[in-house]
């Protein structure tokens, strides 16, 4: 039987709900579903503040406008992360100043931070790979001190969590991904966690087109009108509608995830040639990835394709990309980030798999045979 690398969760709720709210008849943005996803996501997230995206990349990118994010401007960031975390601060201008990862996580390194920031650094953006968290406490200790700003890219992270802290909730800013490649997803969407409370009145113009149409909502004045920068950041209703039906079921899906994780982990951990992930002890993960890290990748790729298994990579080092090149520099030596992403190799992880036993025994066979 194939066995595809990611089948997007239904929870078997989420039509009653879109038809619903086609049948209500008004589908822009900020409706009854929009309201209903936000208050299931700040009981799972504790998040004070939130707003629904098209995308966690559009989330990013209103964080860049809210800081004001400028010409010259320099972010910090590990090279192993998803390219919208460069783009979003390189369409402001800023340049991407890239260090390198601890090979334990994949996640960045928050010992090598501090060393790379110069007069020019505004924001530090973190991105918690797989739901498991980077060093936290240490990063905020380097922003705090360094009077910096921490942008979380928490796009894998729903339902992940940093000393009983939802990721995304710590930074300034945090951003949740509901693309149909995440644990929970509305197909695109996404979700921006503010943490500082003197943002969230910019944000809410920033996002209705740069007009203060928010404030006329709640009353606060008797007509809206241009007053900011701003584009149209809301979700469509439609999408909302999809996603409370899946926020609503997190938990058995992410039970469910966290098993098969685990039995990955309990049938691979034994094999020498293979590297499996590292969990410290302060995270509680989501069992979004679970990858394995070995030599000669493209090997094994083909061996699991040829018995009708997907497996996956990604990504390649924004610092070795062609605009990771013009938009950015690698401070530091690269010790990890180039050798470890390029044996990363993510298994097939979805909901309800039963798949985990004969991958795992296809792999053994693998190495035996290379003995
Ligand atoms: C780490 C990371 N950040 C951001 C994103 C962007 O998410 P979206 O597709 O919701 O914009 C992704 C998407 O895969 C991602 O993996």
């Amino acid at each position: 039987m194939d066995i595809p690398f990611n089948k997007p969760f239904v929870s078997g709720h989420e039509q009653k709900y879109v038809l619903d709210a086609i049948a209500k008849g008004d589908l822009t943005g900020d409706g009854q579903y929009s309201n209903k996803s936000i208050q299931l996501l700040k009981k799972i997230t504790g998040a004070k503040s939130i707003l629904l995206t098209p995308s966690a990349t559009h989330g990013l990118e209103m964080a860049a406008l809210a800081l004001d994010i400028e010409e010259g401007d320099e972010v910090i960031m590990s090279s192993f992360t998803f390219v919208s975390c460069g783009n979003a601060f390189v369409l402001r201008g800023a340049k991407i100043i890239f260090v390198d990862i601890r090979p334990d996580t994949m996640n960045i390194d928050e010992q090598l931070i501090e060393a790379a920031i110069t007069e020019r650094t505004r924001v530090i953006v973190v991105m918690h790979y797989g739901g498991i968290a980077c060093a936290m406490d240490e990063i905020m200790a380097v922003a705090l001190r360094r009077n910096l700003y921490v942008i979380e890219d928490a796009a894998h992270c729903i339902g992940a969590y940093y000393k009983e802290k939802h990721l995304g909730t710590i930074g300034h800013f945090g951003v949740i991904s509901f693309h149909s490649t995440k644990n929970i997803h509305c197909g695109e969407g996404g979700a921006l966690l503010i943490n500082d409370d003197k943002f969230v009145e910019r944000l809410e113009i920033i996002r209705e087109k740069g007009t203060n149409r928010q404030q006329l909502l709640d009353g606060k004045v008797d007509k809206y009108s241009w007053v900011d920068i701003g584009s149209s950041y809301l979700m469509s209703e439609l999408n909302a509608a999809y996603l409370y039906g899946q926020l609503q079921n997190i938990d058995r899906l992410t039970q469910n995830r966290l098993q098969i994780w685990n039995r990955y982990y309990f049938l691979l951990k034994t094999i020498d040639e293979i590297e499996i992930p590292v969990v410290p002890v302060e995270t509680q993960h989501n069992g979004h990835i679970f990858y394995i890290k070995i030599a000669h990748r493209s090997k094994l790729i083909a061996f699991l394709n040829s018995k009708g298994i997907q497996s996956v990579f990604h990504y390649i080092p924004l610092h070795s990309s062609v605009a990771g090149k013009a938009y950015g520099k690698f401070y530091g030596e690269d010790r990890f980030t180039t050798k470890h992403s390029e044996r990363l190799l993510r298994l097939p992880l979805f909901y309800g798999s039963d798949g985990v036993e004969n991958i795992c025994g296809y792999i053994k066979n693998y190495f035996s045979e290379q003995k």
